[in-house]
């Protein structure tokens, strides 16, 4: 018996990094899950391949979830292979996430906001409407950041965006009253992204150089895709059902002496 058992569970961006160690996670733990991304590649394939494995109706849902055609797109196609979605991650993200406030332009900007703002709310509008429909409800979890709590130089689109997002699931919470939908966002500090070798199966890829990490991360090491999966699985099961319009940090206390305000 897993957590999740049966769970239809869609992921954004889950071709690499924290959304592939989340897609191995929950189906490790009986969830049928559907993996998004915008690349298509050996990657997903071998994600797919991984998750196939332990659930055999995986799927892959290729799309751009920062537009609303594509994210409509995403989930038809995820309806018509699942019927049904129960947990939705919005956790997809492109790579240029810095960017000195000077050069912050129109393009950029806009192409933050639509990804790491429109793209959530409209994903999870869409994933609501079908947990409403189907009767058994759901659960939303978005994927923010540290940098909502702290600012630090180069990051101010990003954090404004994932910032935004921790007032949007509270703004879900209470817009989806009542439907059984729980919404909550989790925070991530230094997680390391990096793909293990083709063949492994692992959730996790190398992590970062602790010398790195130990003067200023009290756990003394960076994260991994697992402990924020860990957290995931938390939120989108029975333990966490109480949890609602919430954001779980998950950073080994990287800013726990600067959150006292919040
Ligand atoms: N890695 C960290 O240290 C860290 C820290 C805080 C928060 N986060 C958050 O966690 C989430 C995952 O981060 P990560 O480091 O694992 O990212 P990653 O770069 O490893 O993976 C992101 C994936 O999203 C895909 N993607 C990009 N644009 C897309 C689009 N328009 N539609 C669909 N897919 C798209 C990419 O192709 C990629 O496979 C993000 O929301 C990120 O902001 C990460």
């Amino acid at each position: 018996m897993g957590l999740l058992d049966g769970k239809k569970v869609l992921i954004t961006g889950a071709r690499k990094g924290i959304g592939r160690g989340i897609a191995i996670t929950l189906a490790n733990e009986g969830a049928i899950v559907g993996i998004n991304d915008i690349l298509e590649d050996q990657y997903t394939k071998k994600l797919l391949s991984i998750i196939s494995k332990k659930e055999p109706n995986g799927s892959f849902h290729k799309g751009d979830v920062s537009t609303i055609n594509g994210i409509n797109a995403v989930f038809d196609s995820f309806m018509d292979t699942h019927g049904q979605i129960d947990i939705l991650v919005n956790n997809a993200i492109f790579p240029d996430q810095q960017r000195p406030f000077f050069e912050t332009d129109e393009v950029y900007w806009d192409r933050m906001m639509n990804l790491s703002l429109k793209g959530y709310f409209f994903a999870s509008q869409r994933a609501a409407k079908e947990m409403i429909s189907s009767g058994e409800g759901g659960r939303i979890i978005c994927l923010s950041s540290v940098h909502s709590y702290i600012a630090m130089p180069k990051w101010t689109a990003y954090g404004t965006a994932k910032m935004g997002l921790r007032r949007m699931v509270k703004g879900m919470a209470a817009d989806l009253a009542g439907k059984n939908i729980t919404a909550n966002c989790i925070a991530p500090g230094a997680i390391s992204n990096r793909l293990p070798e083709l063949d492994d199966e692992a959730v996790d890829g190398p992590p970062h150089n602790p010398d790195e990490f130990k003067r200023f991360v009290p756990s003394g090491k960076g994260g991994l895709p697992s402990d924020i999966a860990n957290a995931v699985l938390y939120l989108s099961s029975d333990l966490g059902q109480y949890v609602n319009g919430e954001t779980l940090l998950v950073d080994g206390g990287m800013i726990a002496s600067q959150k006292f305000h919040d």
